[in-house]
């Protein structure tokens, strides 16, 4: 699925957050035809506030400075870049389409994609991914169409450019976590999964069966809608909003004031995914979900599974992505690494599909 520009040995993958940078370097070791990863290098550098808003570049000379720091602080000495993308310029679809002999496939599946993306061609890039489901009829092959504005895009080459770094590949968000959990978890491989990856401001919703995304969502909600609003009921300034909603004491603040405004804000995400699920409802005929995993900076919100238990009458968890990933802990901070692991699931989906798609 994701686009390649060029073939390159070695790539490093770098998460562009509103809120932070993550930086991934692995490295793939065969042993027969098993095939494990070692992390290689790991960064987290964060991001000036407000400098990208919802997946939009404002200040491309302090994203860029953040981008170079990210790469000093890992040492890594790869210079191309595989990323992601999401948000409102990102469509993902899945369609059934008439299976045709392979050579005529491609041409066949763009024209098929066009009522279904509502850009012009000359906007987007188009790829897409051949999916072999048990719910197609035999006679079709049901296909992921990812388009990517290339407006949106062309920011991020832009900024990858100007760091002085070179992008390889890019790739979608959700896309990412979905491969990063199914390399990291195989029992999941099977099951009907939503995945929800909560950032600061984008929430990428997931839904797969037997390892293929069948519905994705980004919705433009995610932690500063929490900060923010601690930020004004509580007429605080952005520091001290953003330490009390991660649980820190701040004098004349009351734990319990936070608690209220974030419960009032959960609802509202709670909604969302909730109308989330049901659209995948009403849009497939197997609508059952086995499993809840969640990540993203945002999982980390305190009682984070006690608010979706309460709606959600499915398992939930929270996902480590270096649960299979070898780590020398002589090289890094375990302790830091269990702390950072939610909010490193994007990059290491990226990062693992990196590796994969060297040559
Ligand atoms: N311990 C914590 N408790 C609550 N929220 C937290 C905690 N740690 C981080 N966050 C929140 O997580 C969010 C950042 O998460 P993440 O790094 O996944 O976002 P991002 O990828 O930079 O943003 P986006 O993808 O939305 O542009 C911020 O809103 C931050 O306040
Ligand atoms: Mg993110």
């Amino acid at each position: 699925m994701p686009l390649s520009f060029m073939k390159t040995k070695k790539i490093v993958a770098l998460d562009i957050g509103s809120f932070g940078l993550k930086l991934i370097e692995l490295k793939p070791k065969k042993k027969g035809k098993e095939i494990s990863y070692e992390l290689l290098s790991m960064a987290y550098e964060p991001v000036p506030y407000q400098s990208i808003v919802e997946g939009s570049i404002m200040d491309s000379t302090a994203v860029a400075d953040a981008i170079q720091h990210v790469f000093l602080e890992s040492k890594t000495k790869t210079n191309s870049v595989s990323f992601g993308v999401s948000g409102s310029s990102v469509i993902v679809k899945r369609i059934d389409v008439q299976r045709l002999n392979p050579n005529e496939m491609h041409e066949h599946i763009l024209w098929e994609a066009r009522p279904h993306i509502p850009f012009t061609p000359e906007e987007v890039n188009i790829d897409y991914e051949i999916i072999e489901s048990q719910d197609t009829p035999p006679d079709k092959v049901g296909v992921i169409l990812a388009a990517v504005k290339k407006e949106k895009l062309n920011d991020y080459l832009n900024i990858i450019a100007i760091s002085n770094k070179h992008a390889a590949i890019v790739d979608l968000d959700s896309f990412a976590v979905l491969n990063s959990v199914l390399s990291n978890y195989e029992m999941y491989r099977e099951r009907s999964l939503a995945i929800i990856n909560i950032g600061a401001s984008i929430t990428n919703v997931v839904i797969a069966r037997g390892g293929y995304p069948v519905f994705v969502r980004d919705i433009a909600f995610g932690g500063n809608h929490f900060t923010d609003h601690i930020q004004k009921e509580l007429n605080l300034k952005y520091e001290k909003a953003e330490s009390v909603k991660k649980g820190r004491q701040v004098e004349g603040v009351s734990p319990a004031a936070v608690k209220q405004v974030v419960n009032l804000i959960f609802n509202e995400l709670k909604n969302e995914i909730k109308k989330t699920f049901e659209f995948y409802r009403s849009n497939t005929n197997e609508g059952r979900i086995d499993n809840i995993l969640l990540s993203g900076g945002t999982a980390k919100l305190e009682s984070i599974i006690d608010y979706f238990s309460q709606e959600f009458d499915i398992p939930i968890e929270i996902i480590n992505p270096f649960n299979e990933i070898e780590i020398n802990p002589k090289k890094f901070d375990l302790d830091f690494l269990k702390d950072m692991a939610p909010i490193f699931n994007v990059v290491m989906g990226l990062a693992l599909r990196a590796v994969g798609d060297a040559k």
